[in-house]
């Protein structure tokens, strides 16, 4: 069973072919991407409308990329799997319509993934693919989560952010420091030359009791230190950003220190993750799951707890098409969707929706196609 996978949902293009046929674990035979970043980087953030016209230009030519990769022929495609949200509104538009034109004009089935499942399933490409059950830490620009995933569709929401995501904590530290979009890998690199003992910032919620995370006090805590370091060297030439002050070492310094503090938090809460549940086995997702520091934190803190930890490639950390591909297909293999074409995409023939705001936990339990 050959999926299609069209991942559209913020400044990334992405499409994938993965077969997903029988039992077998599924099988990445094409991808490619096209991250928007370049563009967006002259605005400091996504532009949501010059997004959506990027995603149009790009998708067919992804598509025909990866059909020549795997070597096959549109019609050798089953079915079309494309994000349907959550993400921006006119983003998604591009991959559904595309991915129902698509369906329609194959006469193939078409199926509509949450777009934060494909980060959770993510692991299931890799080499050292998990197994159920496991806890999901879900950590990426919009989210951040902790998951119980007993199967496909099987979701407990265990605790999440009330209100920045890790992601957007890296980021807007990122911005404070003058540091370009996106923010995460840049601060990550820059603190590769800083002490991360040199500024204390809070870890937020970390001994709540729960599994909630709060990252928004740390951009505050970030300001203000970034503001008394540049006070402190103010008689200097006036400058036009708030950090220009700042020597290149305070400025690594800062970085080490706010990731110091943020996967401080994500490693403990995990941690206590695995423990309050009791499974065995860790899986990281999202695109702060590249994060160097964090994977280095979480691997020790598991292997010490004897816990299996498991991540995607790193390639498939932040988004892209295999995992709509995937999440598709394993759905399809659970049961959860139908590939009868009487039901169409998403039992509503062919005409489509998005949805910019969805939670994960609207998704499960679902019932299996055919269960009464
Ligand atoms: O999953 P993703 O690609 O997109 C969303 O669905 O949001 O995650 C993007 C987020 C951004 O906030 C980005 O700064 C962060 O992941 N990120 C990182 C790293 N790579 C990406 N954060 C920290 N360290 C990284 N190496
Ligand atoms: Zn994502």
């Amino acid at each position: 069973m050959l999926i299609l996978g069209i991942e559209s949902s913020c400044d990334e293009t992405g499409v994938a072919l993965v077969d997903a046929s029988g039992g077998h674990t599924p099988r990445l035979l094409g991808d490619a991407l096209h991250s928007q970043i370049e563009m967006h980087r002259a605005y400091g953030g996504v532009v949501p409308e010059l997004a959506s016209r990027d995603h149009i230009r790009r998708v067919l030519p992804l598509t025909d990329a990866v059909l020549a990769q795997a070597g096959l022929p549109l019609s050798a495609v089953d079915a079309v799997a494309y994000t349907r949200g959550p993400g921006l509104a006119g983003a998604l538009l591009v991959g559904s319509g595309v991915a129902c034109a698509l369906g329609f004009a194959l006469g193939k089935p078409v199926i509509g993934v949450h777009h934060l499942e494909g980060h959770l399933l993510s692991p299931f490409l890799s080499a050292d693919p998990p197994e159920f059950p496991f806890v999901a830490l879900l950590v990426s620009g919009g989210h951040s989560q902790l998951m119980r995933v007993d199967g496909v569709g099987r979701y407990t929401l265990l605790g999440e952010t009330i209100d920045d995501a890790a992601g957007e904590a890296f980021d807007k530290s990122a911005k404070l420091l003058g540091l370009g979009y996106p923010g995460g890998p840049a601060l990550a690199r820059l603190a590769l030359q800083g002490d991360a003992q040199a500024y204390k910032f809070p870890r937020p919620l970390l001994h709540s009791g729960d599994l909630d995370f709060s990252f928004a006090g740390l951009k505050t805590a970030v300001l203000t230190q970034v503001k008394r370091l540049a006070h402190a060297s103010l008689d200097g030439p006036a400058t036009l950003h708030l950090a220009d002050p700042l020597t290149p070492q305070q400025k690594a310094d800062v970085a080490a220190s706010v990731q110091a503090a943020i996967v401080e938090v994500l490693v403990k809460k995990s941690m206590a993750a695995v423990r309050q549940t009791g499974l065995r086995r860790l899986v990281v997702a999202g695109g702060v799951g590249a994060n160097t520091l964090l994977r280095e934190q979480l691997g020790a803190a598991c292997a010490k707890a004897g816990i299996r930890v498991h991540y995607p490639e790193l390639h498939l950390c932040t988004d892209n098409g295999a995992m709509i591909a995937l999440a598709g297909g394993m759905r399809v293999q659970a049961g959860l969707v139908s590939l009868d074409l009487a039901a169409g995409a998403d039992g509503n023939g062919y005409s489509f929706d998005v949805k910019p705001r969805w939670p994960l936990s609207e998704l499960g339990p679902a019932v299996p196609v055919g269960a009464s």
